[in-house]
């Protein structure tokens, strides 16, 4: 029951990660970008910052409180890889964030902020990458999952 329990929140939170980062690639656009667009990247970003920290701990609570138990990951280099994934996901995401939080602070100094198109491009272009990288994760999920990898470390 409790490994049923977290699959399904752990599935729930990966799917709003992936949401969350969707949508913010969707409002990440010179050609829209308002301040009202700026305040909401703001929001997604914090729910976004709030999603990653809970799939860290679900995500651990998995390894050690789930059916198969820590052995089963930890000597699995497709684990090792997912987490991997999953850091440098967590690497690229400081730039954006920082840009975005920045942003909202122009946007308290003047109501009618905008940022200028070059980092807007800029960022957007870090936003892809990080989408990218992010699909590598479920692709390790599922090998690690059925035990590819295991044995090897
Ligand atoms: C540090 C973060 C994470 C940890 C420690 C973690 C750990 C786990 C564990 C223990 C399982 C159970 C696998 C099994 O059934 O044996 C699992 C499954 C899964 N995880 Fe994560 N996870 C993390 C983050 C993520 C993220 C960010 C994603 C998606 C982008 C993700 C996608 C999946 C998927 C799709 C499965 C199901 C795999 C399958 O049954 O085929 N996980 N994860």
């Amino acid at each position: 029951m409790t490994d049923l329990l977290l699959a399904i929140v752990h599935h729930l939170i990966v799917f709003g990660l992936a949401a969350v980062l969707a949508a913010e690639l969707a409002l990440m656009r010179s050609s829209t970008m308002s301040p009202q667009t700026v305040k909401l990247l703001g929001r997604f970003d914090f729910f976004y910052g709030m999603l990653a920290m809970a799939i860290l701990v679900v995500g651990f609570v998995r390894v050690w409180y789930g059916a198969k138990g820590p052995d089963f990951y930890l000597h699995n280099h497709a684990f090792w890889a997912k987490i991997a994934a999953f850091a440098v996901v967590g690497l690229i995401s400081i730039k954006p964030t920082m840009r975005i939080l920045a942003w909202q602070k122009s946007l308290k100094a003047n109501a009618a902020f905008v940022p200028t198109l070059p980092e807007i491009a800029k960022l957007r272009r870090w936003l892809l990458i990080e989408l990218h990288v992010f699909a590598l994760i479920p692709v390790f999920a599922a090998m690690m999952a059925r035990g590819v990898g295991y044995g090897a470390g």
